[in-house]
């Protein structure tokens, strides 16, 4: 009997252990970037939120179509990245606080709230913050998904642009990487898939689409055109396949 007990005990911690852990991200960051790339991603956008919020006047012009929540959306996802990453010490300052600060930027309307907000972010980013944020996230909570949506869309341009010549491959090659983190909050973030029946269709698109990202940055650092070309190609089927089988059913 207490062989029996033990036998069932074991059983149930061995389930617990398959259950996936709360908040972390559908694939391991690891096989996806270096903290390296994360953070090079991170100061970029810091620079174009910088410019963004230089004065009222240039807030002012990115409210329209929401471009500091964009990319205050992607510092969100690259600092959940670091967060989970094996390596996260390289990173000169606490992960996890970044994201909370760039997740309340998100949300802000004037240019006074979008100062404070920012110089919270701007702490953080120099590795000022308390490091008191916890390290678990929801991913579908870090970006929105239309703002992720123009992102993909905005860098996909550029992606194909950079292609033709391929004469910077380490920037392509982080784009494509920068994407398929996205795409690890384009599958948790199912909230547009109105029928239930079609969610596996999403995670099946979504991973595609990643995995096809990953893949592509692979080739471009190689500098093999053509097979990066080919990864672009299936990575775009995808996007197709989402909107015309899920986003757009029954319009
Ligand atoms: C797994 C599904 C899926 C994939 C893959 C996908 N999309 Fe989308 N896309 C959506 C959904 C759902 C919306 C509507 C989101 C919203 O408006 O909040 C959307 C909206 C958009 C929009 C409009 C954004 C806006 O302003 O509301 C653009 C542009 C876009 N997608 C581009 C792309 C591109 C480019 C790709 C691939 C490189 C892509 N999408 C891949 C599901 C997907």
């Amino acid at each position: 009997m207490r062989r029996f007990t033990l036998t069932l005990s074991l059983l149930a911690v061995s389930a617990l252990c398959l259950l996936p852990v709360w908040g972390e991200a559908p694939q391991k960051i690891v096989e996806i970037a270096t903290v390296n790339d994360l953070v090079a991603e991170i100061n970029a956008k810091m620079e174009l939120l910088g410019q963004q919020m230089a004065s009222a006047e240039a807030f002012a012009k990115t409210l329209e179509k929401k471009e500091v929540n964009q990319a205050a959306g992607v510092v969100a996802c690259m600092a959940q990245a670091i967060v989970e990453h094996p390596d996260k010490a390289q990173a000169k300052f606490h992960a996890a606080d970044l994201r909370d600060a760039a997740v309340m930027l998100r949300a802000a309307k004037t240019f006074e709230d979008a100062t404070k907000l920012f110089s919270a972010v701007k702490e953080a980013q120099a590795g000022k913050s308390a490091g008191s944020a916890k390290p678990e996230a929801e991913w579908n909570k870090l970006t929105s998904q239309g703002r992720m949506m123009e992102e993909i869309n905005g860098r996909s341009a550029t992606i194909r642009r950079g292609l033709r010549r391929l004469q910077k491959p380490d920037e392509t090659a982080r784009d494509c990487m920068t994407l398929a983190i996205l795409a690890l909050a384009m599958e948790a973030d199912t909230h547009e898939v109105k029928d239930p029946a079609q969610l596996p269709l999403w995670k099946e698109l979504s991973v595609k689409y990643r995995s096809e990202m990953i893949a592509m940055a692979k080739a471009v650092r190689a500098k093999d055109t053509a097979k990066a070309t080919e990864h672009f190609t299936a990575a775009n089927e995808a996007c197709n396949k989402c909107h015309e089988q899920i986003r757009d059913k029954g319009k």
